[in-house]
This record gives structure tokens, C-alpha cells and sequence, in this order.
């Protein structure tokens, strides 16, 4: 995680390091600092916490800072070391004569650390970062030569990075290297601009170059020069973002969280509209660059995907199974990349990633690819590193998400694999004609809906406030909405810290049924279809162990004001569809709470939008 930014040119640097930052804090905001070059010296300013710390900081040495031109930025997500000012970055050499902001891990610092102490080098932070300061320092004591200086010290360390350096003795240069991290170069009219993401250079030009692994690049206010490990030169094509510049608004309403959720009806609109154009038309899905022989044999889908996404992927898993009678596997990429997996050219590997950059499923992606497996990824950024391993490219088209709980995004997630499995399902002929047709005419009239659920919020914020002050939460139901009642629970965890889990229903007899009393709220996510009847019973097991029983239901059934205390109405939707409306209310309900309780709901603790380090 950690966001970097660098700036040389003829600009305020701080300022535009500042209002990078504030593009990347998606990535991390335990801390944050920049490094400015003046006259012969390099100053730092860090700040802990949100980088609204460090703007105050900045603004109180206004003067100091105003006329510096070059200068490196960081927010971090603290991975080594807590989250202090002293483990803040940019870290510095001994003489302060190197300053460096990085992105990813150093796998070997410890050897790196024992090596340079030994060779006279004070600590100051317990972070891995610092170590490379000095290694750059050492290398440059010998060779003069920040470029060589950072190539030296690039080829002994592991892991994942991305830097950017700078040295008091060169006021008119910055380098710059990554491996496993991402880096881009923005081109501007005698300036540069470096970045861990888009966001934060494209306000100030869209001419860009993304550094491949292992390559260095030297900037000056005039030129860039790219060399690789082995000091090749490397000749770069610049290409145009096909971005413009959003001015990140809440529109009004009092969090990102809370837009996001009420974006979801134009996302799904939006994405209907490109593919989905009448049920008697076969989905629009020619990202999807498998010959029609090719997915009509598919025989096995890998999906791997983290968090939120991995919930979609198991509707995923479902839907595919059900339509198209292709065996799925779902796995966390944490656990598929450190395993012997059985996957070859014959599987089709899917990954699934909002941000297109969690280390993890980037990591099992590149593995699966060597082993000549197609690769599909389903992505919210169409410019992210595993878009750039992809053979098949699903962008899903949410909009930029900045919330950290990812709802439109989910959502997103979910349409693209109702679409695919519709679409292998047409292709291989393996769902009934009427079911395709139902399905579809379903899907057309999704976003009204959703419509109806988001007008009907206040009963969830009435059930949230009854509810907000519980310690534990369970979340039950069974078939193509047990993955409903594990987004149910994250996101109620991840912003309200509340510990919430769910369960397929039929397991509570297993074990958790000895949690329940009179203190445990269960919510039962009870749409009409196959399991409905069974997830009653299931309730009806834990009314009678005194639970608080909440229902999310799209039933008309009065009897279950009875059962449940609160009950929650959504309409009525054909079950293999009803994950795409029962999250909406679990989404308010999360966001909900954790306003109740006063959280910091766009930007919870210990988190980060961007999961960059494994
Ligand atoms: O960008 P990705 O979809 O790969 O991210 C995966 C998870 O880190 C992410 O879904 C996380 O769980 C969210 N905070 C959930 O709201």
C-alpha cells in the first residue's frame, strides 16, 4: 500500500505533492510527508495521521516552502513500524543527504539493516524503507552518481517497490525505479511528475509512461531517460491516459460511502445499456476473447479475488455452475499463490479486482498466466497492472469508488458475472430458453429496484439505530446469497467494527447456534425460491435460543412479523438474481451504524482502498 508522488519543474512543488496526496490517500493514511529540495539541503516535513496533519504543517512554513521545485511525496499504510512520525516517510541517509518515499516491501531489510549498521549507519524508524536510504548513500559515496547509485542498490534488494529519490547535490534531478509496485511518469512542459496512480498527476497532463519492472528512470526539468537493471538504455513511447480530471465530490450527501450506494442504480443502467440490449438479443460481451469452441469446451473456471471481490466471486461461482454446467473453483489469492495449484491452458482463470492492484491477485494472476491459463479479469480500472496481464478485459465500469468499503463496485462486479454466465450459457446452449428470457427481462428492470430500495431507506436507518450498540452480529442464509451474508458481515465490520459474521444457515447447528441470547442480533436473508423454507427454519432455531431476529426479506408474508423483530422489505426479484438487490440494504445498514456510532465511515481504521503489498 502507500501512495509515492514526485514533482520537478518550475512549480510549487509542495503544493503539487500535496494535492497528489490527497488524490492517493485512498492508499493509505496512517501518515504522511513530504521532502522539498532548497538551497543546498533537502527538508522534510511528516506528519501522523490523516494528511490533513500535514497540510497544517506545510501551511505554518508557507514561506519556507513556497519557492522549492522539486520534492517527493508519501502516505502511508504502515506495514513496518507504527504509525509515527518517525517511521513517516520520506527516510533519509545519516547525513540527510539522500531522501526516498517507497511503496511495497523490502523482503530483506533485516540482512540489508545488520549489513549497513555494521558498516557505521544509524537507525532511526524500525521501517524497511529506511534501509534503502542508506544503502543509496553508501552506493553514491562510491560512484558520485544518483542514477548508478539507485541501480547499484535496486539489484540487492527484495521485494516489492516503488521509489522515488532525490539527493541534495542534484537540485535538478529525481530518480526513479519500481519492481511489483506500480509507477508512472506524467510529462508536462519542463516538469515531470511521479505517481503510484493516475489520480494524482492527470489535473496536469495526460502524456504518461508507466515504468516496467526493474527499469530506472532519471528525470530533470528537461528530459527523461530510462536505463534498466543491467544499464540498457531503454527506448519509451509516452502513451495519452484516456482520463479527465474528476473533482471528487460527495454531491450533498454526508459520506462517499452513502453516494456510492445511491450510485447503484445508473452503474447497473450504464452497464445494461452497452450489453444487455433486449431479451431476444444475446449479451454484448466481445471482451471476452475466447473463441465460441473455446468456451463452449470450457470444462474449468479458477475465479481468485480478495475481500469484497471475492464475495463476488462466489455469486460467480454459483451463477456459472447453475447456468452453464462448468465446474468453479473460488479462491482467496492469499492461499491460491502459496499452494500447488491444478491449473493449466485448459482452465480459464478468472481474477477480480476493483482496483486492479491487490498484490495478492496480481501475484496469483502472473502465476496462473505462466502456466498458460487464459486470463479474464474483471476490473473497476481498465489502466491497473492486472489489466495489463489480462488476455480478457471486463471493465465494469462503476466510476471512480473512493469509500474504502467498496459497494458500487461490488455491484459492478456482480452484473459482469451475471453477463458472463449468461453468455457462456447462450454460447453453450445450457439454460433453458425461458429462464435466459426471465433472467434478462429481470436484469432490464434491475435499476428501478434499486431504485425502490434506496427511497425506502429510512425503515434501515430506523433498524440501525436499534441495533447499533451490539457487540456481535450474525448474518445467515443459504444458496446464491450465502455470499450475501459474508458482504453483509464485511461490511459492517470494516467500518462499524462491530464483529460480524456470516454463515450459510444450515451451519449454525454446527457451532455457532451455542453464541445466541437474548444480545445476539441474527439477520436472515430470506428471498423466495429453493431455500427459503429452510433459512425460516433455521430462524426459527435461533428465535428459540432468544436471538435478536432481524429478517431481509422480498416475501409479502405477514407471519413473519411474528418470527422477527424487525423486518426488512426489498421487492421481488427471480432468486438467482437476488443478491443483486439483498445487498443494498445491508450496505445502508452497515453505513448506517457506523454513522450512528460516530466512525470515520470513508476511511477506517487500519485500512486502505488499495491492498499493494501481499
Ligand atoms: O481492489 P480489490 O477489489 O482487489 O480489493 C480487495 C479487497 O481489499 C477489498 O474488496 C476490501 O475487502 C474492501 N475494503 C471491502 O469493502
Amino acid at each position: 500500500m502507500c501512495g509515492i508522488v514526485g514533482y520537478i519543474g518550475d512549480k510549487s512543488a509542495a503544493d503539487i505533492l500535496m494535492d497528489g496526496l490527497k488524490q492517493l490517500e485512498y492508499r493509505g493514511y496512517d501518515s504522511s510527508g513530504v521532502a522539498l529540495m532548497e538551497t543546498d539541503k533537502i527538508d522534510i516535513y511528516k506528519a501522523e495521521g490523516k494528511l490533513q496533519n500535514l497540510n497544517d504543517i506545510l501551511f505554518m512554513n508557507r514561506d519556507k516552502i513556497v519557492g522549492s521545485t522539486l520534492g517527493i511525496g508519501h502516505i502511508r499504510w504502515a506495514t513496518h513500524g507504527a504509525p509515527t512520525v518517525v517511521n513517516a516517510h520520506p527516510h533519509t541517509c545519516n547525513c540527510g543527504g539522500v531522501a526516498i518515499v517507497h511503496n511495497g516491501i523490502i523482503e530483506n531489510f533485516k540482512e540489508l539493516r545488520e549489513k549497513l549498521e555494521a558498516q557505521g549507519c544509524t537507525f532511526r524508524s524500525q521501517t524497511d524503507t529506511e534501509t534503502v536510504a542508506h544503502l543509496i548513500a553508501k552506493k553514491y559515496s562510491l560512484c558520485k552518481d544518483l542514477t548508478e547509485a539507485v541501480r547499484l542498490a535496486s539489484k540487492e534488494i527484495d521485494g516489492a517497490f516503488a521509489l522515488c529519490v532525490m539527493h541534495k547535490d542534484h537540485p535538478n534531478k529525481m530518480v526513479i525505479t519500481k519492481r511489483n509496485a506500480p509507477l508512472l511518469v506524467g510529462i508536462g512542459e519542463g516538469e515531470f511528475f511521479a505517481a503510484s496512480d493516475v489520480p494524482a498527476i492527470i489535473k496536469y497532463t495526460k502524456k504518461a509512461v508507466y515504468l516496467k519492472d526493474n527499469q530506472i528512470a532519471t528525470l530533470t526539468r528537461d528530459d527523461m531517460q530510462i536505463i534498466d537493471t543491467d544499464n540498457n538504455s531503454i527506448f519509451f513511447t509516452p502513451e495519452i491516459l484516456p482520463w479527465e480530471p474528476v473533482a471528487l465530490s460527495k454531491m450533498g450527501y454526508k459520506h462517499f460511502m452513502l453516494k456510492e450506494i445511491h450510485e447503484q442504480p445508473s452503474v447497473v443502467r450504464n452497464i445494461l445499456a452497452g450489453k444487455l440490449h433486449s431479451i431476444d438479443s444475446e449479451i454484448a460481451l466481445d471482451e471476452v476473447k475466447l473463441d465460441k469452441s473455446t468456451l463452449k469446451n470450457l470444462n474449468r473456471i479458477q475465479i481468485i479475488a480478495c475481500g469484497t471481490s471475492l464475495h463476488a466471486a462466489m455469486v460467480g461461482k454459483y451463477i456459472i455452475e447453475s447456468f452453464c454446467d462448468i465446474a468453479v473453483d473460488v479462491e482467496a489469492s492469499s492461499e491460491y499463490i502459496y499452494r500447488k495449484t491444478v491449473t493449466n491452458e485448459n482452465t480459464l482463470v478468472i481474477g477480480v479486482s476493483q482496483s486492479g492492484e491487490t498484490a495478492d491477485t496480481l501475484t496469483a494472476i502472473k502465476q496462473s498466466k505462466a502456466k498458460g491459463s487464459h486470463i479474464l479479469i474483471i476490473t473497476n480500472r481498465p489502466d491497473s497492472a492486472m489489466a495489463r496481464e489480462a488476455d480478457s478485459l471486463i471493465s465494469v465500469n462503476a466510476g471512480i469508488e473512493v469509500s474504502v468499503a467498496a459497494t458500487k463496485s461490488y455491484m459492478a462486479q456482480l452484473l459482469s458475472f451475471y453477463l458472463l454466465a449468461l453468455k457462456m450459457a447462450e454460447v453453450k446452449g445450457s439454460l433453458d430458453d425461458s429462464l435466459l428470457k426471465t433472467l434478462k427481462s429481470e436484469l432490464m428492470v434491475l435499476p428501478q429496484k434499486l431504485e425502490q430500495i434506496l427511497v425506502h431507506k429510512e425503515d434501515i436507518q430506523q433498524c440501525a439505530k436499534i441495533y447499533a450498540n451490539t457487540k456481535d452480529f450474525i448474518f445467515i442464509a443459504r444458496g446464491v446469497n450465502y455470499p450475501t451474508a459474508l458482504e453483509g458481515a464485511l461490511k459492517l465490520k470494516e467500518i462499524s467494527y462491530i464483529n460480524a459474521t456470516g454463515y450459510p444457515a444450515g451451519e449454525l447447528k454446527h457451532g455457532p447456534i451455542a453464541m445466541l441470547d437474548e444480545s445476539m442480533p441474527v439477520l436472515s436473508i430470506l428471498m423466495k425460491g429453493t431455500v427459503y423454507d429452510k433459512i425460516l427454519s433455521n430462524s426459527e432455531e435461533s428465535k428459540a435460543r432468544n436471538a435478536r431476529m432481524i429478517a431481509l426479506t422480498n416475501s409479502t408474508d405477514d407471519k413473519l412479523n411474528t418470527l422477527f423483530d424487525f423486518v426488512i422489505r426489498i421487492p421481488e426479484i427471480q432468486e438467482y438474481l437476488s443478491p443483486l438487490l439483498a445487498i443494498v440494504p445491508l450496505q445502508l445498514l452497515a453505513y448506517y451504524i457506523a454513522e450512528f456510532l460516530g466512525k470515520d465511515v470513508d476511511q477506517p481504521r487500519n485500512l486502505a482502498k488499495s491492498v499493494t503489498v501481499e
